[in-house]
């Protein structure tokens, strides 16, 4: 089965009024017809300006930095899923990495933010990946497999509708991107263990690359079996950058 690619750009804080619309204007003037399917996820405070000035548009989707564990009540500062989802985000990120390491978040919140996106109809884009450390003393797979696990665990038959994103700690804003043969390595990974839990995850879950992906090596690591599209930080910032990595999904 072949699965469409999916590019999809993490603003993290970074924007403004002025800034989204410019990106956003940059980026439906030059998108065309991709062959990929494609989401911005703005800052939370930026969902409806973007939404917006997506207009509906049905090539460039929204989406969102993160989602509650929590389904509604007194959780200051949370944002739960069906308010997402009633704004007009379709995906959500969960489990970033850097949430995991400044807000504490564990496998099991992450599993649950899942959850609750799926619940809400959003589809999750879950985050996995090892520090450099974590790389040097070999623990690579057991980490990503561990992060995967609980997501599995809890998602049941859902899992079939997430996205996964396999970002290297050590590449993500850094410069320095895994090579397509260590990305694909890890793709094959998590494929084998989505197939564990079912064939139909396994053939239908969109597996991302995220750290450091750019305009210039967007294309070989996109051409790997295993890898379904990026996640993508920095490059998200530039129109042109952008246009370049979703044309190389084409
Ligand atoms: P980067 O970020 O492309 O700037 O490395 C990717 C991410 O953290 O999602």
């Amino acid at each position: 089965m072949s699965r469409r690619k999916l590019i999809a750009g993490n603003w993290k804080m970074n924007g403004s009024l002025a800034a989204n619309q410019s990106l956003v204007q940059e980026l439906l003037a030059g998108i065309g017809q991709p062959a990929c399917d494609v989401v911005v996820c703005p800052p939370m405070a930026y969902l409806d300006q973007v939404r917006q000035l997506l207009a509906g548009s049905p090539v460039i989707a929204l989406g969102a930095q993160n989602v509650s564990q929590h389904d509604n009540g007194a959780f200051t500062g949370d944002v739960s899923a069906s308010m997402l989802q009633d704004v007009g985000v379709r995906y959500a990120i969960v489990g970033h990495s850097e949430r995991r390491q400044h807000q504490a978040e564990t496998d099991v919140h992450v599993a649950i933010k899942a959850q609750r996106a799926l619940a809400a109809g959003i589809t999750p884009i879950v985050c996995v990946g090892e520090t450099l450390r974590e790389r040097e003393e070999g623990m690579t797979e057991f980490i990503v497999q561990r992060q995967l696990a609980a997501v599995i665990h809890l998602g049941g038959q859902g899992i079939r509708d997430i996205v996964v994103a396999y970002e290297p700690v050590w590449a993500i804003g850094t410069g320095k991107t895994a090579t397509p043969e260590q990305a694909q390595a890890v793709h094959a990974v998590l494929r084998a263990q989505l197939r564990a839990a079912s064939d139909d995850a396994a053939a239908r879950v969109r597996i991302l690359y995220g750290g450091s992906m750019n305009a210039g090596n967007a294309a070989e690591l996109l051409a790997q079996p295993d890898i379904d599209g990026g996640l993508i930080g920095g490059a998200a910032l530039k129109a042109p950058d952008f246009l370049k990595i979703v044309a190389a999904a084409g």
